[in-house]
């Protein structure tokens, strides 16, 4: 049985992985191929700060709470191993501040030490009357991109740098699976009109004394448009901005200074910090992630593809949980098409 992932961020390679741990042992012959025309350090998963934390709301959305909830446990679980480090997977602590009362988060109950802060601690903080404070992951794709690439080079998948332009095309070479790991960059493969880029550009700074993160919240201008700042292993990461429709990747200098500006004055001792550089990516948004089954039908045949993107500002906060139910659904197929333990009776 042959896969087809195309997509080498977050989402392609994890995909791969939960694939190939739920069924090598499984299917007899399973081969596993990833396309991509960007590849670690040049995806969108790279530039993100790799901060795990989901949007403060589902709205209803329980599936993907709990996909995020799947995610940070088993990021947790990989702590206990020195392998931890070489993922790009670290505890850190911090803020969520917001000018007004809040409702808890949905994350409230998957974090760890969830609390309301203290009078004290929202002196630290003019301007900012209510907050949270927890522990979070960090899973820094840098880092986390280069390290599943390398497992799963190791167990036999082989990496194609390739701009795929239509399923027909890996279809016909033979591939019976084709998981759909595209990001924001729909190409002409279909369109879909729910899937909009919500162009982010952050900052990366000098500042190895801040150990905490601190993410502001502005209700009325939505998520992400309001200063953050995350410190990394190397290098804080100071946003941000959500311009949803927005489709350059091209820095923008008055952005830079409203982001410079804005994170100065929460964190005044910036102002010491060297910027490193820029950078600029697309938040795949959508109103849900898509992931589900399509057989898209090509000639006399029919294609099999399992969707799995439009992660928003929260891929890395929700890869896990979605390739481990991308592996149920190519489990589905598996016993559809006979290829399980079964055929081999
Ligand atoms: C400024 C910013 C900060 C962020 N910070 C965080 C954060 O702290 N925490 C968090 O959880 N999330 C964060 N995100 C969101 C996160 O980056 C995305 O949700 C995530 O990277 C999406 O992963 P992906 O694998 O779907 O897409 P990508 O990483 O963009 O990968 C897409 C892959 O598909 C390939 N591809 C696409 N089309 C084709 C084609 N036709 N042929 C071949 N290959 C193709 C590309 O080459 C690439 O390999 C941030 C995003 C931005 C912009
Ligand atoms: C594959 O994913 C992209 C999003 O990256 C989407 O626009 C496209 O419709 C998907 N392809 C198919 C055949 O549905
Ligand atoms: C989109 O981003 C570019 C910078 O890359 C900027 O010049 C432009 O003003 C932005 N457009 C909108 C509508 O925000
Ligand atoms: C954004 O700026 C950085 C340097 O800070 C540079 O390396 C990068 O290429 C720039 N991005 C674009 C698209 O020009």
């Amino acid at each position: 049985m042959r896969v087809a992932v195309i997509g080498a961020g977050v989402i392609g390679l994890s995909t791969a992985q939960s694939i190939y741990e739920q069924y090598h042992s499984v299917v007899s012959q399973l081969t596993i191929e990833v396309y991509a025309d960007r590849f670690t350090p040049l995806t969108t998963s790279d530039g993100a700060a790799g901060f795990w934390q989901p949007y403060l709301y589902d709205k209803g959305n329980i599936q993907e709470t709990k996909w995020n909830k799947e995610t940070f446990d088993y990021l947790l679980s990989c702590l206990s191993s020195p392998e931890s480090i070489k993922m790009g997977v670290f505890l850190q602590s911090g803020y969520n501040l917001f000018t007004e009362p809040a409702q808890d988060p949905s994350f409230k109950d998957i974090v760890l030490g969830f609390r309301q802060l203290t009078e004290r601690e929202l002196q630290m903080f003019p301007g900012y009357t209510y907050g949270w404070f927890n522990t979070a992951l960090m899973v820094e794709g840098k880092t986390y991109l280069p390290w599943l690439m390398d497992w799963l080079q190791k167990r036999g998948v082989k990496f194609y740098h390739r701009k795929i332009a239509s399923f027909k095309e890996l279809s016909e070479t033979g591939a019976d699976v084709i998981i759909n790991c595209t990001g924001i960059r729909s190409g002409d493969l279909q369109p879909d009109p729910d899937l909009k880029p919500g162009r982010g550009q952050i900052l990366k700074v000098d500042a190895p004394w801040l150990k905490h993160w601190i993410l502001t919240h502005d209700l009325n201008t939505g998520v992400y448009n309001s200063p953050y700042i995350i410190p990394g292993s190397r290098h804080v990461t100071v946003g941000g901005v959500f311009q949803v429709g927005n489709w350059s990747e091209q820095n923008s200098s008055i952005d830079h200074k409203k982001i410079w500006e804005e994170a100065c004055q929460l964190e005044p001792s910036l102002k010491h910090a060297r910027i490193m550089e820029d950078w600029s990516g697309l938040r795949p948004v959508r109103s849900k992630v898509r992931l589900e089954r399509q057989i898209i039908p090509s000639g006399a045949t029919s294609i099999e593809v399992i969707h799995n993107y439009g992660h928003g500002g929260y891929g890395l906060t929700i890869h896990r949980g979605c390739a481990q139910e991308a592996g149920r659904l190519f489990g589905q197929i598996v016993e559809e098409k006979g290829k399980g333990p079964k055929a081999r009776l």
